[in-house]
C-alpha cells in the first residue's frame, strides 16, 4: 500500500510507511541555482543553466533579474534556463533599475546577494520580502556595504523593506562576525563594481559556491582556507575584464536530498538511491553526523563538474543512535538541522543541537518550530537560546504538524509522519511550494 494522501485546505494528512524505495534524482541545488542567475545576469553572453532549482525562491532571483533587464528562456525541459547576460558598460548596457520596488518573497538568499548586486552595480532599487523573510535581520549585509560606500536603508528593526541608493563603491577588507554564505557573497558580489580589491574574511569557510563560480565565469578570485577549511577563510576578489557566460550543470541539492535521506533510514526495509547529489564540502556535514549515528549511507560514482562535486547516495534503513551537534561547523549543516532532528527523534538516546543561534533566523525561528512538533510526538525536549535537547525512541504514535510557514519544517515533520503508527497531519503544506513543490509527489512514487 502506498502513502495515503488527502490535502485539506494546505494542511497534509500522512499514513505511516512500509517502506521507501527506488532511485530519484533530487531538484538542483538551490544556492548554486541562485548564484548561477545571477553571474548569468551580470555577464557578457548567455548562460545556460541545466538543473536549476524549481521553487518559488529560485523563482523570485530570475524575477528580479529580468526587471533589471536579463532576458531569460525557460526549456526546452524542466531545469533547463538561458539568461542573456547585460554586461556591464561600456561593452555591456549593465542592469537598468527596475520599475518598482523588487519582490524576494520568502527568499533571503535573493534580498541579501541582490542588495550586494545593486550597491555594486550602482543600480538603486527597494528590495520588499514576505511577512517572514521582513522579519529577518538584514544589517548583516547593510553594515559592510555601507563600508564600501554603499547608501543603504533599513527599517528602524533592521529588516526589509532594504533601500540601495547609487554611489561607487570601494573594495575593502570585511572581517565578517559569522560564517555567512549569504553575507560573503553579498560582499564579493558588490566588490564586482568596486574600486580596488575586495577581501572578506569569515571565521571558518561557510559554503563556497560563489568563489566556485566566480571562478567559472571568469573573475579574478582567490581563497585562502586554514585548517583545512576550520579555520579562518579569506575570499579575495580582484575586479578584472567582464564575466562570460558559462554552461552550468548544477548538482541534486543535498538539502533537498536530506529528507528523503532520513526517510530511508527511519523505515524498516527502505533502500534508495539518490542520484547526482551536491556534495560541496561546506553542505555534507549532516551525512557525517549521520554516520556517527549508525547511518548507512554509501557514496558511490563520486565525479566534479564546473568546480562542484556530487555522488550518488545509497541508503538503507537504519538503527540510530542520539549524537550531539555543536561548534562552528554547524554552519555546514544548518539548514539540515530539522530533518536531524527528526532522525534525532526515532534514534535511541539523548541528542542536542548546540551553538545554532542562526536557526532562530531562518524561514521560521527554526528552534521554537522543531521544539514545537517534537513535543507534538511527546518527546521529552528541552529548549535553549542556541539549540535544543532531546530523548529519541523508536516508535511513535502519529501527531498534528505545524510548518511554521517554514519549507524546511514541513518536509522533516512530513518524513516524521511517515515513520508515525497511524495518520499524522501537517499544517500549513503548501510552504514546501518554496523549494521543492514536487516532494510530496516523489516521495509518494518510492514510498511502498
Ligand atoms: C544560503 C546560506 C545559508 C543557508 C541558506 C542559503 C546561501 O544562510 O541557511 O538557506 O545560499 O548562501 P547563511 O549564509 O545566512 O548562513
Amino acid at each position: 500500500m502506498g502513502e495515503e494522501v488527502a490535502e485539506t485546505g494546505t494542511a497534509r494528512v500522512v499514513r505511516r510507511a512500509k517502506g521507501i524505495k527506488g532511485a530519484v534524482e533530487v531538484p538542483g541545488d538551490k544556492s548554486i541555482s541562485h548564484r548561477a542567475a545571477i553571474l548569468g545576469a551580470l555577464a557578457e553572453g548567455t548562460t545556460r543553466i541545466e538543473g536549476l532549482a524549481p521553487g518559488r525562491d529560485v523563482g523570485k532571483t530570475l524575477s528580479c533579474l529580468h526587471a533589471m533587464g536579463a532576458e531569460i528562456t525557460y526549456g526546452p525541459t524542466a531545469g533547463r534556463v538561458s539568461i542573456e547576460g547585460v554586461g556591464s558598460p561600456p561593452t555591456g548596457a549593465g542592469l537598468r533599475p527596475p520599475g518598482g520596488p523588487l519582490d524576494c518573497g520568502n527568499s533571503g538568499t535573493t534580498a541579501r546577494m541582490l542588495a550586494g548586486v545593486l550597491a555594486g552595480q550602482g543600480v538603486g532599487a527597494t528590495l520588499e520580502g514576505d511577512e517572514s523573510l521582513s522579519t529577518r535581520p538584514m544589517e548583516r549585509v547593510a553594515i559592510p556595504l555601507r563600508k564600501m560606500g554603499a547608501e543603504v536603508t533599513l527599517s528602524e528593526e533592521g529588516t526589509l523593506p532594504m533601500g540601495i541608493g547609487r554611489g561607487g563603491l570601494t573594495g575593502i577588507t570585511y572581517h565578517s562576525p559569522v560564517a555567512s554564505a549569504q553575507v560573503k557573497s553579498a560582499v564579493l558580489f558588490a566588490g564586482l563594481g568596486a574600486s580596488g580589491a575586495t577581501e572578506h574574511v569569515e571565521p571558518i569557510r561557510s559554503r563556497d559556491h560563489t568563489e566556485r563560480l566566480l571562478k567559472l565565469f571568469d573573475a579574478d578570485i582567490e581563497t585562502h582556507a586554514s585548517g583545512g577549511g576550520r579555520g579562518e577563510y579569506r575570499a579575495r576578489l580582484t575586479p578584472a575584464g567582464p564575466l562570460k557566460g558559462q554552461e552550468v550543470a548544477v548538482p541534486g541539492d543535498i538539502s533537498s536530498a536530506i529528507f528523503l535521506v532520513v526517510a530511508a533510514l527511519l523505515i524498516p526495509r527502505s533502500e534508495l538511491i539518490l542520484k547526482g547529489v551536491g556534495l560541496n564540502p561546506g553542505r555534507r556535514e549532516a551525512l557525517r553526523v549521520l554516520d556517527r549515528m549508525g547511518a548507512q549511507i554509501e557514496i558511490k560514482n563520486r565525479k566534479t563538474l564546473g568546480g562542484e562535486s556530487r555522488g550518488d547516495l545509497h541508503v538503507r534503513h537504519s538503527k540510530l543512535t542520539g549524537t550531539g551537534i555543536s561548534g562552528a561547523s554547524v554552519a555546514w549543516m544548518i539548514d539540515e538541522i530539522p530533518a536531524l532532528a527528526v532522525a534525532a527523534a526515532f534514534a535511541d538516546g539523548e541528542s542536542y543541537v548546540k551553538d545554532a543561534e542562526e536557526l532562530r533566523h531562518k524561514e521560521s525561528d527554526r528552534v521554537k518550530a522543531i521544539v514545537h512538533n517534537l513535543k507534538r510526538l511527546d518527546i521529552d525536549v528541552g529548549e535553549f537560546p542556541d539549540g535544543f535537547v532531546l530523548r529519541g525512541r523508536q516508535d511513535h504514535d502519529a501527531a498534528e504538524f505545524e510548518s511554521f510557514g517554514d519549507h524546511r519544517i514541513a518536509m522533516a515533520f512530513h518524513v516524521a509522519a511517515l515513520a508515525c503508527h497511524g495518520e499524522s497531519i501537517i499544517k500549513g503544506y503548501d510552504a514546501v511550494q518554496v523549494s521543492w513543490p514536487g516532494f510530496p509527489d516523489v516521495l509518494e512514487a518510492i514510498t511502498v
